[in-house]
């Protein structure tokens, strides 16, 4: 399955969840959220704009629609670059684990399976359990139908939704999603640097690297802007951790196996389109 066609089952659930809340007037809510969610998304920078809110389906139907195949896809290409990186593949073990960080929607879930179904022989991982930490715990249900499908001969998928708000201390009573392989950091840092002016966000920052594993992987790919380089830059240079390759602020596509058009009877019903190209930055680490 390509990650559209997954995106698509996602969809449709949320559709029947935000039909549910907002009836016949569902089509126009969808819409004001596309709205919504662009302009919240050209603020991500400002210290004085309020959280973007994910708990209403229709701003979640919008979102998944727009951006979730796209980011996933994204992911995918960078687990590819890691593995050449580490000399052919990511897993040392036929239990793979990963932890996504503001990883809700279900984007970096989604590619770290599709990687694996393409590196088939490659990597030994018979085992995949996905810690999903988010803030917004609406998310859990998204993708709750996602899971079965995404189980396959090969791999067995466990995922795990965690609550998680990176502005409350608190969250370090979760310890286990600190044992991953892998850290997925998908347009999370952009989405949580302009609340970090009281220094919690960089708490949280430090915190995971000190305490995630040795030989620990971390990928971050964001909007291609220097201000969230700059800031993340420094996180992880402050905790020590080894740059294993990076891009900033480049063009960036996703695969031609990819076909938005698998969404077209959305993309016909909001006359809007999901994202496709970005400007991208990336660092793919490793703490020593
Ligand atoms: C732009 S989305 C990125 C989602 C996904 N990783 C992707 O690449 O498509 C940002 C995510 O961060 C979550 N989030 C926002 N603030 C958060 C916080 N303070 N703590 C944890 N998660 C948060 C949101 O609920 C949302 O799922």
């Amino acid at each position: 399955m390509t990650l559209f066609q997954l995106v698509k089952i996602t969809l449709d659930e949320l559709y029947k969840e935000a039909v549910q809340l907002y009836g016949v007037k569902v089509d126009d809510e969808i819409k004001s959220r596309f709205l919504y969610l662009t302009t919240s998304y050209t603020q991500l920078s400002s210290t004085t704009r309020a959280p973007i809110d994910y708990k209403d389906p229709a701003i979640r139907f919008a979102y998944v629609y727009k951006y979730t195949a796209s980011h996933g896809d994204y992911v995918v290409q960078l687990l590819a670059i890691l593995a050449q990186a580490l000399g052919g593949k990511i897993f040392q073990s036929d239990v793979g684990r990963v932890s996504c960080i503001g990883g809700g929607p279900g984007s970096d879930v989604i590619a770290v399976v599709k990687y694996l179904a393409d590196s088939a022989g490659k990597e030994a991982v018979n085992k995949l359990m996905v810690y999903l930490l988010d803030k917004e715990q609406a998310w859990a249900d998204s993708w709750s139908e996602l899971n079965m499908k995404l189980s396959s001969s090969t791999v067995q998928l466990h995922t795990a939704f965690q609550q998680m708000d990176v502005l409350n201390p608190d969250w370090t009573s979760q310890r286990k999603f600190l044992e991953a392989d892998v850290f997925t950091l998908s347009y999370f840092v952009s989405e949580v640097y302009a609340l970090d002016g009281s220094g919690v966000v960089t708490q949280f920052w430090q915190r995971l690297f000190k305490e995630a594993k040795s030989g620990a992987i971390f990928l971050y790919d964001d909007n291609g802007s220097d201000t969230f380089n700059n800031y993340f830059d420094y996180q992880w240079k402050t905790a020590g951790l080894q740059l294993l390759s990076q891009e900033s602020n480049v063009r960036w596509y996703p695969r031609s196996s990819e076909q938005k058009s698998e969404l077209a009877f959305y993309t016909a019903k909001f006359n809007a389109i999901p994202k496709v190209q970005s400007t991208l930055s990336y660092r793919i680490l490793r703490k020593p």
